[in-house]
């Protein structure tokens, strides 16, 4: 008989990727479908759900391939945060997704803050404030836009539980997904009705909320001859892809911290209790162990700002192929502080420290000594520089991490993990397994089909932890200039008070 195995799905923003992985934790298949961003206007980002579904399909049934005696004992899904699935009574979706990287709602967030009564108050109800890229301004953005389509609306789901209602026909969520939607009481875990209430919004519209490892629903026969998974395989609640991604590395309590490069760059640190910044340039989340949550600041374009550069400026690589290491080996040849070159990464407006959807991107300093390997060399620091601003709140929050895990496209790079150590000041680490989301919600598989008891015991048994990789004596010291300038730089990024002209 085969050994019993785990399917791990993340919905990214670039791609879904599924892992099959067995229960020592090895594993044994992956598939990655990529997925298009349109972006209708600068400051807006829309995906169809029903593509990140035809990718979900694909990548299961290319690993389910690759593994023909694979027993899938669980599936686990995590995916996009905040992102809005908008279905109508027949379970139809209406309308494309808005992303966690849409900047439009600018108007519905202040609507929302007075309707609630202030900031404060929306402190107090769901620890965080509102946020262009949060789930509840793109409802109320429906609402005020197209009314048509908002007439029709009857739930709202985030990806990844999307991609499990297809699988499963069950509308449900789980805490680190809901926690992020603006309309959950995070500190107690429940939907917030003080907040529904305020803002006029039905509670029906929201779906029930199910334990991150529980399983919520089985696949169905419809599925079933879709995907190629047996009819009655559990799906577990699963989680939001940063959290999932910092239990794919292991972060699950307090003491942890990781650095995550996908689309967006986050910093993120489990906590023992719902801690708030009283400046709510951080987020407070749910975290995919219960009883815990995260600090987390959040960098809207990482990966994303330096794909947008690969593609858009190195296509003479990109063409030839491996332009992230060559690009890596172009940005090594230039100096700590790429000789005056500072990149601000606000391509798609940015949550931390601005908490400004209209802020963009910006190269400042150029002259006519700099080449492109300076400006790679500029637009890796900004991205770090960036992520550096998270850092420095956490540590001014109390939470101040000794040691950072790295997961994502800023682990896989010899080069890009010393220049985090060296612009963090901290010693950094990976893992033996380089899956992200996917590991971790193939961890709350494990947990849900009964191979392990809690997270914490799958993650020590399926995950081994590298030596620390530590910064070069005096290397941090040398960002200080350049970090003050990129800090000092940061009115280049205000250049339009619209986010659409
Ligand atoms: C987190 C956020 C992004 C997305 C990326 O708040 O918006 O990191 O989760 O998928």
């Amino acid at each position: 008989m085969a050994a019993p195995c785990f399917l791990g799905v993340d919905v990214g923003t670039s791609a879904v990727k599924a892992i099959l992985v067995a229960a020592g934790g090895e594993v044994l298949a992956s598939a990655v479908t990529p997925l298009q961003l349109s972006t209708p206007f600068p400051g807006w980002a829309e995906q169809d759900p029903e593509s990140w579904w035809q990718a979900s399909i694909a990548s299961i049934r290319t690993v389910l391939a690759a593994v023909p005696r694979a027993s899938v004992a669980a599936v686990g899904i995590s995916g996009q945060m905040h992102s809005s699935v908008f279905l109508d009574a027949a379970g139809d979706v209406i309308r494309p997704a808005l992303l966690w990287c849409d900047g439009r709602t600018t108007a519905e967030c202040r609507e929302i803050t007075e309707r609630v009564g202030g900031e404060a108050r929306l402190r107090d109800l769901a620890s965080n404030p509102a946020l262009e890229g949060f789930t509840l301004p793109k409802i109320l953005w429906l609402r005020n836009h197209e009314p048509a389509a908002f007439a029709r609306l009857a739930t709202v789901l985030l990806a990844k539980d999307f991609i499990r209602f297809r699988l499963t026909s069950v509308l449900a969520t789980e805490p680190s997904d809901a926690s992020a939607t603006l309309m959950y009481d995070t500190a107690h875990q429940r939907w917030s009705t003080e907040v529904l209430d305020a803002v006029g919004l039905p509670h029906s519209i929201v779906p029930t909320v199910g334990g991150s490892a529980d399983v919520l629903g089985t696949v169905t026969l419809r599925a079933s001859r879709l995907t190629g998974l047996a009819v009655g395989t559990p799906v577990v609640g699963g989680g939001a892809d940063n959290a999932c991604g910092a239990a794919g590395v292991g972060a699950i309590g307090p003491g942890e911290a990781v650095t995550s490069w996908g689309t967006s760059g986050t910093v993120l640190a489990p906590t023992a209790r719902p801690h708030v910044d009283p400046r709510m340039r951080v987020h407070t989340f749910c975290h995919v162990a219960p009883g815990t949550w995260y600090l987390m600041g959040v960098v809207l374009s990482a990966g994303g700002a330096f794909a947008w550069f690969r593609d858009q400026l190195a296509r003479d690589l990109s063409a030839a192929g491996e332009a992230n290491e060559r690009l890596d080996a172009e940005a090594a040849t230039i100096a700590r502080g790429a000789n005056g070159v500072t990149f601000l990464p606000y391509l798609q407006g940015e949550r931390t420290p601005h908490r400004d959807a209209s802020m963009r991107g910006a190269f400042v300093g150029l002259s006519l000594a700099h080449s492109r390997a300076h400006l790679t060399r500029a637009v890796l620091e900004g991205i770090c520089f960036a992520l550096r601003d998270s850092v420095s709140i956490l540590e001014e929050l109390g939470v101040a991490p000794t040691s950072m895990l790295l997961t994502g496209g800023g682990a896989k790079s010899a080069f890009v993990r010393r220049l985090q150590s060296e612009v963090f000041g901290l010693p950094v680490g990976t893992v033996n397994r380089e899956e992200g989301p996917a590991y971790g919600a193939a961890l709350l598989a494990a947990v849900g089909a009964g191979a392990y008891p809690d997270l914490a015991s799958a993650a020590a048994a399926m995950l081994t932890r590298g030596p620390l990789e530590h910064p070069a004596p005096g290397a941090h010291a040398e960002y200080d200039r350049p970090y003050r300038r990129f800090r000092e730089s940061y009115h280049a990024a205000h250049v339009s008070a619209d986010p659409v002209t």
